[in-house]
């Protein structure tokens, strides 16, 4: 699981806590480093001192993983930057983790439109790193404040929940089908 907000109230954070919780008991979810100290990319640090540690390890979780979910806010109508960094960065190296990574996408916002925007930009950018992204159901989670518990964070709508569980099950049987091990 990647999530796209480094913040600590996050609501993304928050339903990506959620997941191994309405996923179908084949999945085992874990969560992937944090790519918050990953600086931002430029090509002399990759050509002068190599990938930093940070980009390394976000790159072996990835490669460690049959398949991922992206659980990410939308920032200005597209992908956060520090997350879209991370993905810049680990598309430079030779061995590619998201090449024929099976990757399904959530998002959270405040919003009406609850990060469809970000979703379709990363479809975009997975695409070009050879992803294979799962279709429908889409989880769009709008008007994040009211379906998260104030206190808690604990996800509370039924419809998110119902929505949530009928894609993680729709997933695993997309996932095992491209990783040929359904
Ligand atoms: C820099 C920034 C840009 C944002 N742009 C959008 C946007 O384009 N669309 C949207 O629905 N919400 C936008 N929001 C509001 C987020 O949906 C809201 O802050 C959400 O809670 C962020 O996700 P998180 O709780 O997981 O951190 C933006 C928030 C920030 C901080």
């Amino acid at each position: 699981m990647i999530c796209g907000s480094l913040r600590k109230g996050s609501y993304n954070a928050a339903l990506a806590r959620a997941l191994p919780g309405l996923a179908p008991a084949g999945l085992s979810l874990r969560p992937a480093p944090s790519f918050e100290k990953i600086p931002l990319y430029n090509f002399d640090i990759q050509h002068s001192t190599g990938f930093p540690a940070e980009v390394n390890a976000w790159a072996d979780a990835i490669r460690g993983a049959d398949a991922l979910i992206i659980v990410s806010p939308e920032y200005n109508w597209s992908i956060p930057g520090a997350l879209k960094n991370a993905i810049d960065w680990v598309s430079r190296m030779k061995e590619q983790p998201f090449k024929d990574k099976p990757v399904v996408l959530q998002s959270c916002a405040g919003g009406i439109l609850g990060g469809s925007r970000m979703q379709y930009h990363l479809r975009m950018s997975l695409t070009s790193v050879d992803a294979i992204i799962f279709g429908r159901p889409e989880v769009i989670v709008t008007f994040a404040a009211q379906k998260f518990d104030e206190k808690t964070l604990e996800l509370k709508d039924q419809t998110a929940i119902d929505l949530v569980k009928q894609q993680l099950a729709g997933f695993e049987r997309f996932a095992r089908r491209q990783i040929g091990k359904g």
